[in-house]
């Protein structure tokens, strides 16, 4: 158990993938959103194009390498493929081009050309694609087992915020709990402590860091230069105790960018997706396991509470911050922060690592345009 003092720590953001970890499964959207008429999602920087052939959904980069028009747009003249509509270069599921109708049947180009395509996954109702290279690890290398257990009752909200993923993380290894949501519905009748000590662990099994609540402080305290805080507490001196050790869940942030909350049964899980450099998709899921009759009292307790004063009310605060803080400003990172640099420190190796194994590979990336350069010089 660490509580430590981050102190004066070195400044490790400009060594994070503004765009994400690459070597990861990442949520795409629900298995009833993606169906045979090709929709584009835009993840980790890329506009990736998903749809679903013969039941099985697949995931093709979503610029047609002939002249770059959107495969999204695309039609499904044959099975098995995907037509761009500009000139009708016919791509197989797996982006291998099997006829360029624009150039005839006698045109040499099928088989020399493809596009880029992402092995999916699709489990517990929801779509996963691997955004790495390479062979892709056991999606229980990514994804939390509440979301991927069927015995689970699981309800999500998907919310796109404007902020970089980082900050829209890492606020679940600080202290800023009992301060920021203070005024919370959902800690409305909850005495809480008027400051607490963190303590931060790295998870190596589970590629994270967790955080605990390690000293609480009393409901209200006496700080010399301002006076005491909270300024008043009266109606919570009658409320549910929530001042003691214990009361607190631990919370564990892992990669790629997953949060997860346990409390009294339920768990809080955020899957988070990069999409660009300014903004992250949020999948807000609530999952419990409630067997029979359990779920429908389930249901309603998340429809009539937690969905709105939790997702909407609590997580909202969290948004607020997420969007006006400014993550390329110079930080003074302070005790109560050392989750947050066990984290990044995680992060910066696994990044540096990727960076290495990508070297290392050195695989040419397949694409269809030195064929097509060739072709169109010969044919000029
Ligand atoms: S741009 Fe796709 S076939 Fe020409
Ligand atoms: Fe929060």
């Amino acid at each position: 158990m660490t509580t430590a003092t981050a102190g004066k720590v070195k400044d490790l953001r400009d060594e994070l993938p503004k765009l994400g970890l690459r070597n990861h499964w990442y949520i795409a959207d629900a298995s009833r959103k993606i169906t045979e008429k090709p929709t584009t999602i835009k993840m980790l920087g890329e506009d990736l194009c998903f749809f679903r052939d013969a039941g099985k959904v697949y995931a093709l980069d979503n610029y047609c390498p002939h002249r770059a028009m959107l495969l999204s747009e695309g039609k499904r003249y044959f099975p098995g493929t995907i037509t761009c509509v500009y000139h009708g270069w016919t791509f197989d599921v797996h982006g291998k081009l099997v006829a360029a109708l624009n150039e005839g049947p006698d045109s040499p180009l099928p088989g020399k050309v493809s596009v880029r395509s992402y092995p999916v996954e699709e489990r517990n109702g929801y779509v996963f694609v691997w955004m790495g290279k390479g062979q892709p690890k056991p999606l229980e290398y990514s994804v939390p087992a509440d979301l991927l257990d069927p015995k689970n009752t699981i309800h999500v909200r998907v919310e796109t915020w404007g902020c970089n993923w980082m900050p829209s993380i890492e606020n679940l290894q600080d202290s800023h709990d009992t301060f920021t949501h203070r005024t919370s519905l959902w800690y409305f009748f909850r005495r809480l402590p008027a400051w607490v000590k963190v303590g931060s662990d790295v998870l190596p099994q589970k590629n994270g860091v967790e955080m605990r609540m390690d000293v609480l402080g009393p409901p209200q305290d006496n700080y010399e230069t301002v006076g005491k805080w909270p300024r008043s507490n009266w109606w919570r001196k009658v409320a549910v105790n929530s001042n003691q050790k214990g009361k607190y869940p631990t919370s564990e942030l892992t990669m790629p960018a997953v949060v997860r909350v346990g409390f009294e049964g339920l768990r809080f899980i955020r899957l988070m997706v990069p999409v660009d450099e300014n903004h992250v998709r949020g999948f807000l899921f609530t999952a419990r396991y409630a067997p029979g009759l359990q779920a429908i009292t389930y249901r309603l307790y998340y429809h009539l509470w937690a969905s709105w004063a939790l997702v909407n009310f609590f997580i909202g605060q969290d948004k607020v911050v997420f969007e006006k803080m400014d993550f390329s400003k110079p930080e003074r990172l302070a005790a109560s922060d050392v989750g947050i640099v066990k984290w990044r420190r995680l992060v910066a190796e696994a990044w540096k690592r990727e960076k290495e194994e990508e070297l290392e590979a050195d695989r040419p990336e397949v694409t269809g345009r030195p064929e097509l350069v060739e072709g169109a010089e010969r044919a000029a």
